[in-house]
């Protein structure tokens, strides 16, 4: 019997936006279990809790049994050989993502040979999305429909209201 085929796609997910569900679908067809999974990141103060983007994560991949969300801390790599997954998925949005990833990936690869990362390119609907314009856009009464999964707006918008005090402008 084939070995099945162990995808990883990490990130911090702070929230999770439709750039984000497009790498994750495209990766789920290219392994038989895909784990999509948060990082409690140390160095990256996060606006939504752990539990949060994990629920977020969850409500939209409901139904997608080879798709399963989890969390980790420390290394990558670590996580990596724990679930045995062989590939880290990740996506590229434009020539300004590749040399941080260029960056992970090779370190990742020096502390774990048996690791390859492989890159994906979203749909080209969502090259400009990034997790803190979404917040930023919620923050400030935007709407972010177009941004996020509708399964997740109403929460969004619930959690960032009245999170920034926006100052008066002047008129001269
Ligand atoms: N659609 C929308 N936004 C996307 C995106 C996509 N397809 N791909 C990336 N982004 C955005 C995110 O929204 C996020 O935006 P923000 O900065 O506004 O919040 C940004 O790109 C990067 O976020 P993310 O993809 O979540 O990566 P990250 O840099 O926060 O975390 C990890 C990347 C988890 C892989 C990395 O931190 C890690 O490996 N941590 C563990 C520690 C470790 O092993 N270190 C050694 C390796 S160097």
């Amino acid at each position: 019997m084939r070995k099945k085929i162990i995808g990883l796609y990490p990130g911090s997910f702070d929230p999770v936006t439709n750039g984000h569900l497009d790498i994750s679908f495209r990766a789920s067809k290219l392994c038989d279990i895909l784990y999509v999974a948060v990082v409690t990141n140390p160095k990256k103060q996060s606006f939504f809790s752990l539990e949060d983007r994990i629920e977020f994560l969850k409500r939209n991949f409901q139904g997608k049994s080879h798709i399963r969300v989890s969390s980790f801390n420390g290394l990558l790599v670590n996580y990596a050989k724990k679930i045995k997954a062989s590939i880290i998925f990740r996506g590229l949005r434009a020539v300004s993502d590749f040399e941080y990833e260029f960056q992970m990936a090779l370190i990742n690869r020096t502390l774990f040979q048996k690791i390859e990362t492989v890159f994906l390119v979203p749909s080209e609907k969502y090259v400009f999305l990034s997790s803190s314009a979404v917040k930023e856009v919620a923050q400030l009464g935007g709407n972010i429909k177009n941004f996020v999964p509708p399964k997740i707006v109403q929460y969004i918008k619930k959690k960032t209201k009245n999170t920034v005090s926006v100052t008066k402008p002047l008129h001269f």
